[in-house]
């Protein structure tokens, strides 16, 4: 059974071929994609063939990035784990959503329930995240679910010809512990792949 995180209004899955038209609806949208090396999508076959990357990339253990589901709205972005390392028990979190769901508390809910995955599922003991500088959204949004500013790795990213710097953030299991967020209740059913590193 594939693996399928609830929360109160989100549910967290693995993308599947008929997402695609979806994930092309949300991310065609240039405000969306504006920080990232990708987008925004102009065909439908950009989202299948990401679709289809992810089943790989999902089964090697390499990253596990997962659709989120509002209850009454469908899809509403992708979140996911990467940088997985076994040795350390860490891996990276990142995330965007259809403009419709900014702001509407999806971000902290999809983070809660990421959070239950890496900790509670995987036994990781940190997560980390990125955020371009200029980004102040997307930099207090992850202050706003108690990552911590640990600073700025230079030319960290590669888009195209340009170099980018990347605010670098992190958060120790303990701190998910002592954390409102780690009271968000989520059932968790299936199992992820065997090659996902656990910590
Ligand atoms: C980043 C993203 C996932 C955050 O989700 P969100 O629902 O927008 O985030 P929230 O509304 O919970 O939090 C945003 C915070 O930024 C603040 N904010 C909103 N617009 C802002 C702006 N233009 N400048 C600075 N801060 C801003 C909000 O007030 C809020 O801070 P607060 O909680 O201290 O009030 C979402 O905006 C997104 O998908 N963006 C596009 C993709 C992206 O950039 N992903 C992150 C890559 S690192």
């Amino acid at each position: 059974m594939p693996l399928t995180l609830e929360g109160p209004t989100l549910s967290l899955r693995p993308p599947e071929p008929g997402d695609a038209e979806a994930l092309f609806a949300l991310a065609s949208d240039a405000e969306v994609t504006r920080w990232f090396s990708w987008g925004p999508y102009t065909a439908v076959e950009q989202a299948a063939a990401y679709i289809e990357r992810c089943a790989g990339q999902r089964e090697r253990g390499d990253q596990l990035d997962l659709l989120v589901v509002h209850r009454e709205h469908g899809p509403a972005g992708i979140t996911g784990l990467s940088e997985f390392s076994a040795r350390d028990g860490r891996a990276m979190v990142g995330t965007w959503f259809g403009r419709a769901f900014w702001g509407t508390g999806a971000n902290r809910e999809s983070k809660a329930i990421l959070m239950h995955l890496a900790f509670a599922v995987l036994g990781l003991h940190r997560l980390g995240s990125y955020s371009n500088p200029v980004n102040e959204r997307s930099t207090r949004a992850l202050l706003g679910v108690g990552f911590t500013h640990e600073g700025v790795l230079r030319d960290w990213h590669r888009h195209g010809d340009t170099w980018l710097d990347v605010n670098v953030f992190g958060l120790l299991r303990e701190d998910w512990a002592a954390s409102p967020l780690a009271q968000i209740p989520v059932r968790v059913t299936g199992e992820p792949p065997a090659a996902v590193p656990r910590g």
